[in-house]
């Protein structure tokens, strides 16, 4: 431990000194006799506890708690003389550690007396740290809340845009080149502004909307045209196994098919664009569960990557291309929706998979064709 002194009494340093020598306790003790040495000391290595007496010859040891010790990397202790307990009160006040009544006694147990004070301000340290880390992943809820929210909002007035501009697109008198292709910018900025939306709706929140019953392969494929049609999907070759009809499975159909759009448009940006994608359905054995997996040729991530996937706010891709919120999002919607989502890859280069398991409606149970 590295210790720094500060006393004008040169005896009162070696009193210090010696009952240090004389005990277990592993340290290297500084000395400065002001204000202005203890400063220059500090500033060029600061020391684990600082020591200081209160009356020095260029002030009083209070000016040494400025800035306030928040912005302290280290406790200060303060050592008075008898009757003069009133200022180290007031030096604790401004925030020193503690103070020490000097003493032949308090000298010769100052090794113990730093090392209590070490360890009382190391855990004060890590409250400290947790409640700051409390603070922050809170703000970051309320946050990820308010952005679901205003994401929601924005998502039925963009449904009417998209719908409504491909109905234009189908009519004849829309298909004159330079109207077709200015209505087609406009669905294409539009679906864009859906897949981004995709991102973040749902996050921490609890949707109020009644369910209904979704057909899987009408979603599925939902999200595979929304993303062809906004990225260029010419060199992903793309398998779909199990495309039954009359899979059904009940829930709020915005939000599942932003988790499809969110681990597609994932799987795209880890193959950059070139790779195979496969997509397969099936009925779990017990078949109340359907289960969908989406497995793509891209990056694919380490174990270390793996762990941390559905951490909201740990964005991995190279370019700064996502936020971080499309899988924790997912989880959270698919979760609610009684089903899970995982993932799982080889390592780095060699691709991933993510497996959504989801109920299938009661009403279609038996339906289900293999
Ligand atoms: N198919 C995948 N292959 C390799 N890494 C992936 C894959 N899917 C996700 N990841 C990694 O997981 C991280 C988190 O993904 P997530 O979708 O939650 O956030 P994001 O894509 O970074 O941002 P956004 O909120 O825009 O989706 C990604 O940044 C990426 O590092
Ligand atoms: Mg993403």
């Amino acid at each position: 431990m590295n210790i720094l002194i500060v006393d004008d009494e040169p005896a009162h340093i070696e009193a210090i000194r010696r009952a240090f020598r004389a005990s277990d306790t592993k340290a290297v003790v500084r000395a400065a006799s002001t204000l202005r040495e203890y400063r220059e000391l500090a500033a060029a290595e600061p020391p684990d506890i600082a020591l200081l007496d209160l009356n020095l010859p260029d002030g009083r040891a209070l000016e040494a708690l400025s800035p306030p010790p928040a912005a302290n990397p280290f406790p200060i202790l303060i050592i008075t003389a008898y009757g003069d307990e009133g200022w180290a009160v007031q030096a604790m006040k401004a925030g020193a550690f503690d103070y020490i009544v000097k003493s032949a006694v308090a000298f010769a147990e100052m090794p113990h007396t730093v090392e209590r004070a070490l360890r009382e301000w190391n855990s004060l340290q890590a409250c400290r740290r947790a409640e700051e880390n409390l603070l922050i992943s809170e703000k970051l809820a309320v946050m990820g809340r308010l952005t679901a929210e205003v994401a929601h909002e924005l998502n039925n007035p963009l449904a009417v845009v998209i719908s409504r501009t491909s109905l234009l697109l189908s009519r004849p008198d829309a298909r004159r080149p330079p109207l077709k292709s200015q209505l087609e910018t406009v669905l294409r900025s539009a679906l864009r502004c859906k897949i981004i939306l995709s991102g973040i709706l749902g996050y921490g929140r609890t949707i109020g909307k009644k369910d209904e019953l979704i057909d899987l392969s009408d979603l599925i494929r939902e999200a595979v045209n929304d993303i062809g049609y906004v990225y260029d999907m010419s060199a992903v070759n793309m398998e779909w196994r199990g495309k039954q009809a009359g899979v059904e499975v009940s829930g709020n159909r915005s939000e599942l098919l932003s988790v499809f759009i969110n681990i597609m448009r994932n799987a795209y940006q880890a193959m950059e664009g070139t790779g195979s994608l496969t997509i397969s359905v099936r009925r779990d054995p017990d078949n109340n569960r359907v289960r969908l997996a989406i497995h793509d040729t891209g990056a694919g991530m380490s174990g270390e990557q793996l762990a941390k996937l559905f951490q909201p706010f740990t964005s991995g891709w190279k370019k700064g291309e996502g936020i971080g919120l499309g899988l924790a999002t997912s989880r959270g919607i698919v979760e609610r929706h009684g089903g899970r989502l995982s993932a799982e890859s080889g390592g780095k280069g060699k691709g991933a998979a993510f497996t959504i398991l989801l109920p299938c409606s009661a009403k279609v149970r038996g339906k289900f064709i293999q």
